[in-house]
């Protein structure tokens, strides 16, 4: 087995990034809920590899009463261990020290100054000191035996502090963050200096125990997979196919809506290439008729997901033993589900995806991805051998195209933007640009205008091109293609797609303006 860290979760929005630093750096680690940390901790098998214990923040306050702790087996395992923010505070609360609760709190930037050498900081020593990410509104007053501060920041006495004989610390500030600079450094120092811990992980390694989970949660049942062709949802199937076989059955629901060529592409490389067993439901029909006439972005959304969700639902209760749900959700989305304030955020566009299937199909859910971030289910991707092409490939919204036709979608508009949309990206991919860009793709507006052609006049559709770049989808920046690339682009377009005669650049980047047009 390999050498872990056992990550112990108070219910921080960024401890997955505590799990993910670590996975950089090669470190294998798990994460368990705090409260299920005591039976974890008493089974002497599975804690033989683990090497250090790392408690992470949370909303709470140690000064309440029946908030959480560390269990006290933490500190019997004589193993070394890691505070972080309320991992500290309750590190030093149940140790004998004390921890009060703050009259002012402190969010964001903040400079702490090195007070003493210790492990944690090894590399850091020409540096006097960071700038470090605080989030936090109690803080450590008073200190257990045996421990000194060796790191102190204006607003926290107690920025780092540590016991190095029993190999115990503490920080106020999130090393796991990227603002944090150096953070990846100390985890890395206390995995490997003070823990050794051995850097043995590896996506292949993630790639197997991920095998192993799925194999365990779904015994001999069936598993159903939407698969839209993006690359989420592909990882999510080839990821069951190799653990499961033919119990997996994968939905594709071929909404009228997708790009030239796509749907035939996920059929045959999925059914076709990898062999898997793959409903494919032409649904173009029942999509474009009910969306005949409709001109309002919400009410598309909401036609496209409530249709989807009836026609995945019929071909999902076709398959009678079918015990489990599979879904492509990621880390984000899991972080994204639990407002920060405990609120529900203003519903800017209705997002759809299979997420929103019913209740009563009464299935369980299984999500391999959702320890993962975008990037490293690119990399599980390739791990699991799927071609490049798609595990690269950009995003593409569940309600399709029809988001970027704004006002009326006709079969006449669809088949403009689809060869619209398909030139962009062929000139996006000579360019080698494909890879830099997060997102790009053709809009149809719903405008004519006048235009010379040859000799005569032409009245036809405005193409819109956008381009962005981003790290997650929720802010982005156009991209600034030079203006010779563009100038070849509109000369395509306009000779080479009928319908078209003037080409605009969206320059707008997000926020104010969102990615889709509608
Ligand atoms: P917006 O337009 O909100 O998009 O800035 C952010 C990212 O999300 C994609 N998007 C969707 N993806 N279902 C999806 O699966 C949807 O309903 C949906 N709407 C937007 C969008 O393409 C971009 O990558």
């Amino acid at each position: 087995m390999t050498d872990s860290l056992l990550i112990i979760d108070f219910g921080s929005q960024v401890t997955q990034l505590i799990a993910r630093r670590l996975r950089e750096l090669h470190y294998f680690t798990e994460i368990v809920p705090s409260h299920s940390a005591q039976e974890a901790l008493s089974d002497p098998a599975a804690l033989a590899d683990v090497k250090g214990i790392i408690l992470s923040g949370g909303p709470q306050s140690v000064t309440e009463a029946d908030t959480p702790r560390a269990p006290d087996a933490v500190f019997g395992s004589g193993v070394p261990v890691l505070g972080i923010c309320y991992g500290q505070q309750t590190l030093c609360a149940q140790l004998g020290g004390r921890v009060e609760a703050g009259t002012s709190r402190e969010f964001g930037a903040a400079d702490i100054t090195f007070t003493a050498n210790s492990p944690l900081f090894d590399g850091l020593a020409e540096l006097s000191g960071l700038t470090v990410w605080m989030s936090h509104g109690d803080h450590v007053s008073a200190l257990p035996d045996g421990f000194d501060v060796i790191a102190t920041s204006k607003g926290a006495p107690f920025a780092a502090i540590a016991d190095e004989t029993r190999r115990y610390y503490g920080v106020q500030f999130h090393p796991e963050v990227v603002h944090t600079e150096q953070g990846d450094r100390m985890l890395g120092n206390f995995a490997s200096l003070i823990c050794g811990c051995e850097a043995g992980w590896s996506m292949a390694a993630y790639k197997d125990e991920a095998i192993e989970a799925i194999r365990r949660q779904v015994g001999t049942k069936r598993v159903i997979c939407g698969l839209s062709g993006g690359v989420d949802s592909s990882v999510t199937a080839k990821l069951l196919h190799e653990a499961i076989g033919d119990q997996l059955t994968c939905v594709f629901v071929d909404t009228g809506l997708m790009r030239g060529g796509e749907a035939e592409e996920v059929v045959s490389l999925f059914k076709g290439h990898y062999n898997m067993p793959l409903i494919h439901h032409d649904a173009s029909k029942l999509f474009l008729d009910r969306l005949d006439g409709v001109t309002d972005p919400e009410q598309k959304r909401k036609i496209i997901g409530a249709s989807f969700i009836e026609v995945f639902d019929a071909e999902a209760s076709q398959i009678a033993d079918a015990a489990f749900l599979a879904q492509g959700t990621l880390y984000p989305d899991v972080i994204e589900s639990v407002s920060a304030a405990g609120g529900q955020a203003v519903t800017i566009k209705s997002h759809h995806n299979v997420g929103g299937l019913p209740d009563d199909m009464a299935l369980e859910l299984v999500e391999p991805l959702r320890m993962l971030f975008k990037d490293e289910v690119r990399a599980l991707g390739t791990e699991l051998g799927l071609p490049h092409s798609l595990v690269g490939r950009h995003p593409f919204p569940g309600p399709g195209l029809a988001i970027r036709i704004p006002g009326e979608i006709t079969p006449e508009k669809l088949a403009i933007l689809r060869a619209a949309d398909a030139l962009y990206l062929e000139e996006i991919r000579q360019a080698g640009l494909y890879d830099e860009i997060w997102q790009a793709f053709a809009v149809l507006l719903p405008v004519r205008t006048v235009g010379v052609m040859g000799d005569s006049r032409s009245y036809d559709y405005v193409c819109a091109l956008r381009a962005v770049t981003s790290t997650d989808g929720m802010t982005a920046q156009a991209y600034l293609f030079d203006t010779e690339f563009l100038a070849k682009l509109s000369t395509r377009l306009i000779n080479e797609v009928k319908g078209i005669n003037r080409v605009v650049y969206d320059v707008t980047s997000k926020p104010p303006g969102t990615i889709e047009w509608e």
